[in-house]
């Protein structure tokens, strides 16, 4: 799939340049409005009080997960709640030393860096921000050969927090160095409601509970994609019925996008389809299988897998990837128990 497939498949949990500025509105800016991830919210409000109550900045904050789930999100809320400004950057971009020194010399006292896909730094720049995160300091060469020299700069004490979608990715110096690790988890078809729910308030569109839990049911557990169901599930309750998103209007809608009852769209439904018709339903290495359905091995683990993992059609062992009986099932495919 090329990124342009990509970025036009409708559940696709990526940033895409359908990320506008109503989508920013749509982000909760408190920690009351953030729906799900209950745990997470729970330790960082105590982190975030402590940290105001010693008048200190917030330790690094390291947040992991599947793409789509709401890192950036929860980076600015963090940046909200303690009253400081967020600078947002990612991996790729900084692309030489120099770019990151421009970056933290710019941050005032307190304020939150958010590096999105941070395991994709270069080494060069990751070693900078060992002693910028440890020590608030910048070691920078002057000059070149025998003459050069190195100076240190005092940086402000600023936040890192870091997003990326395995912190098995990150190197262990940069993992090592943040002092508080959250993991973000798929979320459940009734918080999704909830969220959807909310967007169609904030949108102004009209939506029944029925119609928020079956959006929220094809949405694979992330918030961004249920954002985007609604959105185009609104245009089509607009042009072909009255407006309402009901259950009926949903189903239809979605219908249409060939995204079926769990979610799963053309490329999930063909995933799995090859792995049982070409490879008598796995074990098969991911390489393998990337390769057969001309995709990123690092695509298929982090953006497919995850839900179909959590849904129990997929299963990763030491020998490759294998499709449940509950995948053949839901193909309609015949299943041939290996025991028997
Ligand atoms: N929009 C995106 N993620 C959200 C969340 N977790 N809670 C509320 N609204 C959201």
């Amino acid at each position: 799939m090329t990124e342009t497939d990509f970025e036009s498949r409708i559940v696709a949990p990526e940033f895409t340049s359908l990320d506008t500025d109503i989508d920013k509105s749509l982000r909760p800016r408190t920690l009351i409005d953030y729906i799900g991830q209950d745990k997470v919210k729970e330790n960082l409000d105590i982190y975030m009080k402590a940290a105001r109550l010693r008048g200190e900045s917030l330790d690094h904050c390291l947040l992991y997960g599947p793409p789509g789930l709401g890192k950036t999100t929860l980076a600015g809320i963090i940046a909200n709640e303690m009253g400081v400004n967020l600078r947002v950057t990612s991996g790729p971009a900084i692309e030489k030393q120099g770019d990151l020194a421009a970056l933290l010399t710019n941050l005032s006292e307190g304020d939150i860096l958010f590096i999105d896909e941070i395991h994709r730094l270069s080494r060069s720049v990751e070693e900078v921000l060992y002693s910028a995160m440890e020590d608030f300091a910048l070691d920078i060469i002057i000059g070149k050969g025998p003459s050069a020299r190195s100076i240190r700069l005092d940086l402000p004490h600023f936040t890192l927090v870091g997003a990326t979608t395995r912190s098995g990715q990150l190197t262990a110096p940069l993992r090592d160095r943040f002092g508080v690790l959250l993991r973000l988890e798929l979320y459940t078809p009734e918080q999704l409601a909830g969220i959807i729910r909310r967007s169609a308030g904030i949108l102004g569109v009209e939506l029944d509970d029925d119609g928020a839990l079956e959006i929220a049911s094809r949405s694979r557990g992330t918030p961004r994609i249920a954002n985007r169901l609604l959105k185009r599930v609104r245009d089509i309750a607009q042009v072909e019925y009255d407006g309402c998103i009901t259950e009926g209007v949903a189903q239809s809608a979605l219908r249409r996008f060939e995204i079926d009852e769990l979610g799963l769209d053309e490329f999930d439904r063909r995933m799995l389809s090859t792995i049982i018709t070409t490879y008598n339903g796995g074990p098969v290495g991911l390489e393998t299988l990337a390769a057969a359905l001309g995709e990123e091995a690092i695509t298929i683990e982090d953006v497919y897998e995850p839900y179909l993992m959590q849904i129990g059609y997929l299963s990763r062992t030491h020998r490759g990837r294998c499709v449940t009986k509950a995948a053949y099932e839901h193909l309609g495919i015949a299943y041939n128990d290996p025991a028997e």
